[in-house]
């Protein structure tokens, strides 16, 4: 489904298909978590993959970077399948994932931190320049280089595990939530600087929220999961203005028809 409406969508000056996840399937134990999950995400674009609680976002995150293995269907990067493709692998290939909680190393300085992201690269000269290169987009973190990253607030903290993500040089960085726990002020200067970064370093992004309204904002293309599966997509701008987005997602009460899609009744929007 998504393939094809993202290519009606852009019909002429399309740009090619960086990342295209087809019938995607992944479980934990029993639990099947993706069903059937199908998108894509367009060189140099950000796409974003809203979703309730629970929806399987972060899981699909946690398979398209190889924490997790699928049970079934297609990741298929700049042509080749890397489903099921080991973590550090994926890194190499240009994939980098900045996960859910802002898991940075607490006890390590923001360098430290930074120099994990390095991990696969061994131009020592190319990484200082990176550190700057992040340090100019996050030039707090550029005063509190010396300090452990776990005495950073959450906001600081989000900065750095997005320029950790940064260090390994990404072509398609997946950000897991970077809203999450922040105030409203700071999502705005983070999307603000997820956006610059999208443009002026060339990282194109696949970014899942539940904060739809920034997300799309931010956003070329936007998809809704539930329950493990698309179920819209949509150019951004056109998807802020569904009426659908808009009432479960927005918060925008509409007078007709109501509660007759599944994903508007599940949830309760924060
Ligand atoms: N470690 C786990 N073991 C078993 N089930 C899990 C595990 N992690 C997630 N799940 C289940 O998989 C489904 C998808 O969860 P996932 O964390 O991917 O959702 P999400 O969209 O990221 O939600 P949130 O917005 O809360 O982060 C949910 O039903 C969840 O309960
Ligand atoms: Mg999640």
């Amino acid at each position: 489904m998504s393939g094809a409406t993202a290519a009606q969508a852009h019909p002429d000056r399309a740009p090619q298909a960086l990342l295209t996840v087809s019938n995607l399937e992944s479980y934990y134990g029993p639990i099947m978590a993706i069903r059937g999950c199908s998108l894509e995400v367009r060189e140099g674009q950000i796409a974003t993959v809203l979703g309730a609680n629970g929806a399987g976002k972060t899981t699909l995150m946690k398979t398209i970077s190889g924490v997790m293995d699928p049970e079934k269907g297609q990741i298929v990067y700049r042509g080749e399948n890397i489903a099921g493709a080991s973590p550090d692998s994926i890194v190499r290939k240009g994939i980098v994932h900045v996960p859910e909680g802002r898991e940075v190393f607490p006890l390590l300085t923001v360098e430290e931190n930074l120099r994990m992201g390095a991990f696969t690269r061994s131009d020592a000269g190319e990484v200082r320049r990176d550190e700057e290169m992040v340090f100019s987009y996050f030039p707090i973190l550029a005063e509190r280089r010396r300090q452990a990253a776990g005495t950073l607030s959450g906001g600081q903290q989000q900065m750095l595990a997005i320029g950790r993500g940064l260090m390994a040089r990404p072509t398609l960085m997946l950000l897991d939530e970077p809203s999450l726990g922040l105030s409203p002020l700071l999502v705005k200067e983070i999307f603000k600087i997820i956006r610059r970064l999208n443009r002026e370093q060339k990282v194109t992004m696949l970014l899942v929220e539940q904060n739809a309204k920034v997300a799309l904002e931010v956003a070329d293309y936007g998809y809704v999961m539930e329950l493990g599966r698309i179920v819209m997509a949509d150019d951004a701008k056109r998807l802020l203005q569904s009426k659908d987005v808009q009432e479960f997602y927005l918060g925008v009460q509409q007078e007709t028809q109501r509660g007759q899609k599944r994903w508007k009744q599940k949830k309760t929007w924060r």
